[in-house]
């Protein structure tokens, strides 16, 4: 009997989501056959043998993976600055590429990958955005494309995560581009997969007004330093009239939370309204209790299964994707266009051919973070730097 063809695919990168990526690769999934991992991190390879199949290669170099494991696709999975290089190299050598968000914090860099990607159609490019994978999430699009809630207005996300007392989120927020550009970029996603930004556009190229953020550093106060906060609100109004907003924290203290109110003229649907891990309460002098989880790779731990199932699927049968790669450009455009309200304590409005447009010659006292620099009106290079391996888990 013939055995069914699998996806050949190579692993990059072995860190926290990597580790995690790994493991479903090698072990849950039927259509996919991992061939490699690679990390630069000396020690990687020790943990690839004591965690991995033995047939699989090991490579210290990602060019190198790239040219010689035999895969068919690879899935980057490193720190975020590298993202948009390995991309690029990856469909040089025409391999099918799934790559962790977000592309870049750059908007610049973000679009030319894009066009990159668009140039080569015989390849599948997927960056999964994990809610869209969550089955409640699902069961809600359904909800939503089948009329029953009315007409989607408004959605209304949280994401915030456990405080850490070793001021990780500090020393971080150096590199990750901010809350909004790191955590946020999920949220402006799962909020435009529901609203229908598009519906009503004579010309889709400019899909926001405006967007309008605010913060405050409620515990970590040296984040001010890198125009960063640890509790973030942003407002985007769509240029079709629907709205957005989101608070973005990493002070909550009973575990991680993340939740989506989608408001419908007929009915709303809270997703997630109690992030709980399980459906154990728990009755005792308190009352009535639930176990928060941790961290968002426990509430999102199924996205993380099958959004490769479906990249497999997308690969070997030509099924359609749930993302886009213009998803995660108009994304990224929205959460640098919040990053940079923040800062600088002023709306950003968007121009018709759908840009960010910066106003120049404000102060930091005029915003909660730091000024901004600008660029000839159109946000450009915004938090170009980023240059470090820390990322957190987003
Ligand atoms: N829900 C989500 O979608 C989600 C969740 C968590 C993280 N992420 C994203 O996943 C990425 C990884 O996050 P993480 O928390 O695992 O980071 P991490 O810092 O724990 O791991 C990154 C790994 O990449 C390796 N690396 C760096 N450059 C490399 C290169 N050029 N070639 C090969 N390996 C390289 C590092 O050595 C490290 O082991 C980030 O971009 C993050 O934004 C997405």
């Amino acid at each position: 009997m013939a055995t069914a063809p699998r996806l050949r695919i190579a692993l990059l990168g072995l860190g926290r989501l990597g580790q995690i990526r790994a493991r479903i690769l090698a072990f849950q999934q039927p259509r996919i056959e991992l061939v490699a991992v690679c990390d630069t991190k000396p020690g990687s390879d020790v943990w690839a043998a004591n965690n991995l199949p033995s047939s699989l290669k090991f490579f210290a170099d990602p060019e190198d993976c790239m040219r010689s494991s035999g895969a068919q696709a690879v899935l980057i999975s490193t720190a975020t600055a590298t993202h948009a290089p390995l991309i690029c190299q990856a469909l040089n050598f025409d391999l099918h590429v799934m790559c962790e968000k977000p592309i870049s914090v750059d908007v610049i860099a973000t679009r030319e990958v894009v066009e990159k990607a668009a140039s080569k159609p015989h390849l599948k490019f997927l960056v999964p955005f994990s809610r869209r994978y969550d089955n409640s999430y699902c069961a809600t699009k359904l909800m939503v494309e089948n009329g029953s809630m009315g007409e989607i207005h408004a959605v209304e996300t949280m994401c915030i995560d456990q405080q850490d007392p070793t001021g990780f989120f500090v020393t971080f927020s150096a590199q990750s581009g901010g809350i909004f550009m790191d955590m946020g970029v999920h949220d402006i996603d799962i909020g435009r997969y529901f609203l229908d930004v598009k519906s009503g556009l004579s010309d889709t190229r400019k899909q926001v007004n405006r967007v309008m953020a605010m913060g405050q550093q409620a515990i970590y106060g040296d984040l001010k330093k890198y125009g960063d906060c640890d509790n973030g609100w942003g407002m985007v109004e769509f240029a079709n009239g629907k709205i957005l907003t989101t608070h973005l924290g990493r002070t909550a203290t009973n575990g991680y939370e993340g939740a989506t109110r989608v408001c419908g003229t007929k009915s709303h649907a809270v997703i997630g309204g109690n992030s709980n891990l399980n459906r154990v309460e728990i009755r005792d002098v308190h009352g009535v209790r639930t176990m928060s989880t941790p961290d968002a790779f426990s509430l999102y731990d199924t996205s993380f299964i099958n959004d490769l199932a479906e990249f497999a699927g997308a690969v070997l049968d030509d099924a359609p994707m749930t993302c886009t790669a213009e998803d995660a450009y108009e994304a990224g455009k929205i959460t640098a266009a919040l990053q940079y309200s923040f800062r600088n304590g002023v709306p950003v409005y968007f121009d018709d051919d759908g840009m960010p447009i910066m106003q120049s010659g404000k102060t930091a006292s005029q915003g909660n973070g730091h000024l901004e620099d600008t660029t000839n009106g159109v946000m450009k290079g915004l938090t170009k730097g980023l240059t470090n391996g820390l990322t957190h888990g987003h």
